[in-house]
């Protein structure tokens, strides 16, 4: 079976009727049914598959054990993403295998296919949140505390999965069998359009995290109050948005983005008692950047008589995947370019502790985080037999 063709066998699966395109999300519907999909697909290919005690899915060809060669990515979406960010590269390991079972090749180290949870943050708000669990770069306390939008904590989501609540965290076993990871990837802008090539290996990702402005003020009747009487969480809201965008703009590669806005209660003729702003922003000096979004947060508050708290939910720095096994894999593949990016990947998280390694595919639309998400056939085809090159270079 193709890369493709494994796409198009999950395409049903956690469509959005609402948003359009995907929201697949940890623990949820979709979740569930993309896992029972992968563990199938990894029996068919004789893999024997384990869930961690955070619940990232592993699926090993041949005995787990130290120095594997690990490869996988995620299932999970934004809401309303796109059909590639995460599956292509889950898809492309599988195939991977596929192919070197063909060539008969059998892998001389442990070898794994591995699916992370909660990487988009599409649920509880952090990303990454498998892979940062995992590593212990993210405390278990602070992940159990961790509520969706309906309230239901990480706690009780993942008990409902199966897992026990006691043993989310840390796991040295996990990360300490992990040799070299590549984690294959659709490229999410323009990168390779510009390049003219289909494939890249990973050099940088750049320093981001997650911020959460809570505006409050006084919830009151929206005809009823006059308009010189208000205290109305909204309107600071509102400056803090467009300050983000105003004082990035005056930073050099940074980025700021406030892509959800939650007012409570939420109602056309209600006005917000309190409003939570979720600001995502990246970039060299993020922090810098942060600070000065959230003085204008401040000032803007003031001015309307509200209050605001700002609580950081995450915050990853700029890595630089191992230079070394970049090259070794740009070369292997023939001189592929080293592409930087600014979306944030598990392969990042785990870069602190293993060597890890990324390859992009392109995509001809530049456009990611959405729908229109893309990457031709032809290309998809060219991703999984690069990523079979570089994984039986890898496991000899
Ligand atoms: C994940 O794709 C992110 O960079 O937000
Ligand atoms: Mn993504
Ligand atoms: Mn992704
Ligand atoms: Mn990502």
């Amino acid at each position: 079976m193709s890369a493709q063709a494994l796409l198009d066998d999950i395409a049903d699966v956690g469509r959005d009727r609402v948003r359009g395109g995907y929201s697949r999300h940890v623990f949820d519907a979709a979740d569930r049914e993309l896992r029972e999909w992968f563990a199938e697909q990894a029996q068919r290919r004789g893999l024997d598959v384990e869930r961690d005690r955070n619940g990232n899915l592993w699926a090993w060809w041949g005995t787990p054990g130290p120095d594997a060669v690990v490869t996988g990515s995620h299932l999970d979406s934004v809401p309303g993403g796109g059909a590639f960010d995460g599956p292509l590269g889950v898809v492309s390991a599988l195939v991977a295998v596929d192919e070197l079972r063909g060539r008969g090749v059998t892998p001389a180290k442990p070898f794994a296919v591995v699916m992370f949870g909660e990487e988009e943050g599409g649920r509880f708000g952090v990303p990454c949140l498998g892979s940062r669990l995992l590593t212990g770069s993210l405390r278990a306390d602070a992940a159990l505390r961790l509520r969706d939008a309906d309230g239901v904590t990480f706690a009780e989501a993942a008990v409902s999965a199966g897992l026990d609540p006691d043993r989310i965290g840390p796991d040295p076993e996990a990360l300490g069998r992990i040799g070299r990871f590549v984690e294959l990837h659709v490229e999410q802008g323009r990168g390779l359009i510009d390049l003219g090539s289909p494939i890249a290996v990973g050099s940088t990702v750049i320093a981001h995290g997650r911020w959460r402005f809570t505006f409050s003020g006084q919830g009151n009747h929206a005809g009823a109050t006059p308009m010189d009487d208000r205290r109305d969480p909204m309107l600071p809201a509102a400056e803090t948005i467009a300050a983000a965008r105003r004082l990035a703009r005056a930073v050099p590669g940074a980025r700021a983005t406030v892509g959800r806005l939650v007012p409570n209660p939420g109602g056309t003729n209600v006005i917000a008692s309190t409003v939570d702003v979720w600001l995502d922003a990246r970039g060299g000096d993020v922090s810098s950047l942060v600070a000065d979004i959230e003085q204008a947060a401040r000032v803007a508050a003031a001015e309307e008589g509200c209050s605001v708290q700002v609580r950081q939910e995450s915050h990853s720095g700029e890595v630089e995947f191992d230079p070394g096994l970049r090259d070794e894999l740009a070369g292997l593949l023939g001189g592929v370019p080293a592409l930087p990016t600014g979306a944030g990947h598990d392969a990042a998280i785990l870069s602190d502790h293993v060597q890890a390694a990324m390859l992009y595919v392109r995509n001809p639309t530049g456009v990611s985080h959405a729908p229109e998400e893309f990457a031709e056939a032809a290309d998809v085809a060219a991703g999984a037999g690069a990523l079979a090159r570089v994984l039986e270079h890898l496991c000899r």
